[in-house]
């Protein structure tokens, strides 16, 4: 059994008092909170080891070399890579899914397939690359509940079918996608797909093996990590035969000069796409996060979020003028619930209302996610308003949300 009070200790931030009142954070899936651990790992390279990793022979420079290899390590283990090299370090989930939307090779004829429920970086780096390449692009629509029809992917996914983008878990309606049957019809029809796993990996045992994605897309600080700090994984096949992204520093294992040319030879995946000095830090605390997530436990992590969110929506739906976007069915769902209010205009003046009256922090807005905005009639500038839950969250954080929801929903009727 987790104990989940004790879990809230190692989360230095939730000890701070604002206006009076105990901070209630809700917005992790935007940005999660720092666990000691992680902080300390991230000092400990500061403080005691701050060389380069892979280039110095002296100590330092060895201790930074071992601490970073050894974080790729435990974040292979995370995701149940079969290879340590499958793992790339980047700075977001963002910049991943744009090292597989450019550097991916496609015939001339390809069709790219994505989803109206994209985040903006698993549609736009795509839709950008058929755009330079005078590719088809076809969009699956999620269904207003956030949902896919297995039907709607079995028509988009066509014979010209080289890459597909899906969101694994979405950050609107938290609705988890049926990335295995996915797989299974892309890979009938030889595409590849590329799992946004930026809202999954943080709240969800993720095993790219045996989901057969070919390219996920984490970001470590929505998974109790540093910010600046993303994963690519992909297979080891697929990241050699592309395309390289940044050239330079520590990609080659030679250059020469010969006859008047300069003439690189490159390193294989990973340091191919980790061109110059690189987030040793970040790195650091990425293993220390994967670490510390896994010593919880993954499994534990998604039912306590699941427990959390059910307590929320049951209220919710007992409120009149909410709107819940996104199923309500919490097995489909990651922790979180984006809604919007009858009697208040802008989801913005939910966020204010919350921050300012209740110390409790929300995200308003479109979350990056336009097109489904538009598809189920929200103006993305008035948006939605989300509460998403973490293992540092308990039932007070979801009373103290639901209570200063009530109060705003009773001022403004
Ligand atoms: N994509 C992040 C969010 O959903 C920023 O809040």
């Amino acid at each position: 059994m987790v104990d989940w009070d004790r879990i809230r200790e190692d989360f230095p931030v939730l000890k701070r008092v604002i206006n009076g009142r105990p901070l209630v954070y809700l917005d992790s899936a935007c940005m999660a909170l720092k666990p000691r651990q992680v902080i300390d790992a991230m000092s400990e390279y500061y403080e005691k080891y701050p060389a380069c990793a892979g280039r110095s022979i002296h100590k330092l420079g060895e201790e930074a070399s071992n601490a970073y290899s050894d974080s790729r390590e435990k974040f292979a283990e995370f995701i149940n890579a079969e290879h340590t090299d499958e793992v790339v370090w980047t700075r977001n989930a963002t910049e991943s899914m744009n090292i597989v939307a450019n550097c991916v090779k496609l015939p001339k004829d390809a069709k790219i397939v994505t989803t109206t429920l994209e985040h903006h970086s698993g549609s736009l780096p795509f839709i950008e690359r058929a755009r330079r390449d005078g590719l088809d692009v076809a969009i699956v629509e999620a269904k207003n509940d956030g949902t896919f029809d297995l039907e709607d992917w079995k028509n988009a996914i066509d014979g010209r079918t080289r890459l597909v983008s899906v969101v694994h878990s979405s950050n609107v309606t938290g609705t988890v996608a049926p990335m295995k049957e996915i797989v299974e019809m892309a890979h009938d029809r030889d595409a590849l797909v590329m799992s946004d796993d930026a809202q999954y990996a943080p709240h969800h045992p993720l095993d790219v093996q045996k989901l057969d994605v070919d390219f996920s897309a984490i970001s470590v600080h929505k998974m109790c990590g540093p910010t600046g700090v993303g994963v690519l994984y992909g297979k080891r096949d697929l990241l050699e035969s592309m395309n390289m992204f940044l050239v330079g520093g520590d990609t080659v294992s030679d250059v020469k000069y010969e006859n008047g040319q300069i003439i690189p030879e490159y390193l294989p995946p990973p340091e191919k796409f980790e061109a110059g000095l690189q987030n040793y830090a970040g790195a650091i605390g990425a293993g220390a996060a994967a670490d510390y997530l896994r010593s919880i436990g993954m499994d534990d992590i998604e039912k306590r979020e699941r427990s959390l969110l059910s307590k929320a929506l049951i209220e919710l739906k007992g409120m009149e003028s909410v709107r819940i976007i996104g199923t309500e069915d919490i097995n489909l769902k990651t922790g979180l619930v984006t809604f919007t209010v009858d009697t208040v205009d802008s989801a913005h003046d939910i966020a204010t209302f919350l921050n300012e009256e209740c110390s409790v922090m929300i995200r308003s807005g479109w979350h990056c996610v336009g097109p489904f905005h538009y598809q189920i009639g929200i103006d993305p500038k008035k948006g939605s308003a989300r509460a998403s839950f973490y293992l540092y969250n308990n039932s007070a954080d979801v009373d103290a949300f639901l209570e200063g929801l009530q109060t705003l929903i009773e001022a403004s009727s």
